[in-house]
């Protein structure tokens, strides 16, 4: 078994047993713990969060004053008192006003785990997922309170500097990174980014 396969189980198995929905639950955690990118009480968007490993982490670190607003084409069931989840297409053109008016107030963070169905064309995969990582960069504007902050997940590309562009001129600090819990071979990687001027 090559080495990625066995890390890829072995996240796959420590989520299972630890009743994440997903692997991806521990990308999150590994942030979170290294930028500090959520606090509790904390508002936190969602976009891209089905089946819910990002749901389930941020609802532990917002906790009982906080709130989670998760948006996915797929809905998905999960029953936390504090995450509240929609069926969404953000590439539809009334996606800004379906968010905001779910909103209670700004958001302090803003998540993006948002994946295209993969082709297995780079060039096509890494086009249509860095469309939808801009949908998010232009409602930041509208949804994000100053000082929030951000994790887009973006796939490799020569398309990757319009993302970064637009997030320089946004936030005091921006960090491109890869999770270990991501694997080697996939082409992602993450935007951190803090403290959005506003
Ligand atoms: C990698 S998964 C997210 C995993 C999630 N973070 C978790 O922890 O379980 C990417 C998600 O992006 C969603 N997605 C793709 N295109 C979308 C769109 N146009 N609008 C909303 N969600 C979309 C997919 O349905 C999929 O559930």
């Amino acid at each position: 078994m090559k080495l990625s396969q066995a890390r890829r189980d072995f996240y796959r198995k420590k989520a299972k047993l630890e009743g994440y929905k997903s692997r991806a639950a521990y990308k999150l955690i590994e942030l979170v713990k290294k930028y500090g990118l959520i606090k509790a009480g904390d508002h936190v968007i969602d976009f891209g969060c089905a089946p819910g490993g990002w749901l389930q982490v941020a609802s532990k670190y917002v906790g009982a004053d906080g709130k989670v607003f998760g948006f996915d084409l797929k809905s998905v069931s999960i029953s936390l008192s504090n995450v509240l989840t929609y069926v969404l297409d953000i590439t539809s053109p009334d996606a800004l006003n379906f968010v905001k008016e779910r909103l209670l107030r700004e958001a302090d963070v803003v998540l993006s785990d948002l994946s295209p169905n993969i082709s297995g064309i780079w060039e096509v995969d890494h086009a249509k997922q860095i469309d939808l990582t801009l949908k998010v960069v232009e409602m930041i504007p509208h949804i994000l309170k100053p000082g929030g902050n951000c994790l887009l997940k973006v796939f490799q590309g020569p398309n990757l500097d319009t993302v970064r562009k637009a997030l320089n001129m946004m936030f005091e600090k921006v960090y491109l990174t890869k999770p270990s819990a991501s694997r080697k071979e996939s082409s992602e990687l993450y935007f951190v980014c803090l403290s959005y001027f506003g």
